[in-house]
């Protein structure tokens, strides 16, 4: 059979996301003025954070991904069976292909040919994990979506004429407040044909000194994944921060079920940044909250579930019970019969 090359299979949708750049300034300035000081851990995610990303992901430390992983090889079958023939996946974020694989392969033993549509704000990572799995499986197709999650899957219904698995994994849902996560998930339910469906990754509640070194890994990666947020400043906004004067800090908060992630300032100290040419000032150990990492219960997975709009189809857990991944279909009724 003649195959056509990698190039002929990829296709790559671009929308404006200069304003998303433009923002970074912005809520730098207002994450580092307020009280207590904050920025938001999406701009973890340039390219030197993606990569950092994903040395966290091979770290025995971090859980997480071989968790994942194993649900994924152990039950791709049994996922894939309730999927409509022919249908196409879709991912939102395009770090965590590794996993996606599993499910790509038992799809091209069904189908014989896939459609896979990463969606993601990073235009290169997009591109190198395109290249690699383009190489790999000569029937696969790629439509990549270079947007925001909801932006991207609007722009996918032009190219997209089939039914479609969205993949939302490594427990990314958890970077979100519940409030957030329920109505965001809202919001790609209205973007869904009755027959689409949403798997999600959920890391559970567990014991906190599991959680605990996950993120204090011993290599030091997830500290480099925290600075690279000041380094990050450094580079684009022209700031000054000497990373030496901070320390990593990653607790994990039992009342709120979540690992809270923070620099901390070694000492009283004034940091200017060019871009908005603004100082500000630090206490001694006083902090910048940078991530917050929720855990769920299953219960709560199911009152998010009713929150948003979905129905609950299956779950799969790992066995030693870290790991969740749930199946969830859009719930007409919900969103018929509200105003
Ligand atoms: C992407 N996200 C699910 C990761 C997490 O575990 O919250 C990001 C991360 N932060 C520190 N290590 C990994």
């Amino acid at each position: 059979m003649q195959h056509s090359s990698a190039r002929n299979r990829s296709t790559m949708i671009t929308t404006d996301i200069e304003s998303f750049t433009r923002s970074f300034a912005e809520d730098v300035h207002r994450g580092l003025s307020a009280a207590p000081k904050h920025l938001s851990c999406i701009y973890f995610y340039d390219y030197q954070g993606s990569l950092l990303f994903e040395r966290i992901c091979r770290l025995p430390e971090y859980y997480l991904t071989e968790a994942e992983a194993t649900i994924l090889r152990t039950f791709s079958e049994e996922i894939t069976s309730y999927l409509p023939p022919e249908a196409a996946l879709v991912e939102l974020g395009s770090g965590s292909c590794v996993k996606t694989e599993y499910l790509i392969e038992e799809l091209l033993d069904q189908y014989g040919k896939v459609t896979y549509s990463p969606i993601d704000i990073s235009r290169r990572m997009l591109k190198e994990s395109a290249m690699s799995l383009l190489e790999r499986y000569a029937d696969l197709e790629i439509i990549s979506v270079a947007a925001e999650y909801d932006e991207g899957i609007r722009r996918l219904e032009a190219h997209l004429d089939r039914p479609k698995l969205i993949l939302w994994l490594g427990s990314s849902i958890g970077n979100f407040e519940f409030a957030e996560a329920a109505y965001f998930l809202k919001n790609i339910a209205r973007l869904l044909a009755p027959e689409d469906l949403l798997l999600i990754g959920f890391d559970l509640v567990k014991d906190r000194g599991v959680l605990e070194s996950a993120y204090n890994d011993s290599s030091g990666a997830t500290a480099r994944f925290n600075f690279n947020l000041l380094s990050r400043i450094n580079r684009e906004l022209s700031g000054e921060f000497d990373l030496d004067l901070f320390t990593h800090k990653a607790v994990y908060n039992e009342k709120r079920s979540r690992i809270e992630m923070h620099l901390v300032s070694r000492c009283e100290q004034d940091v200017y940044v060019g871009d908005p040419g603004s100082s500000y000032h630090f206490d001694e150990n006083e902090t910048i909250h940078t991530e917050n990492s929720h855990k769920f219960t299953m219960e709560a997975i199911e009152t998010l579930s009713r929150r948003a709009g979905m129905r609950m189809v299956k779950q799969w857990l790992d066995d030693k019970k870290y790991f969740c991944l749930t199946l969830f279909r859009p719930d007409r009724h919900h969103h018929e019969t509200e105003t």
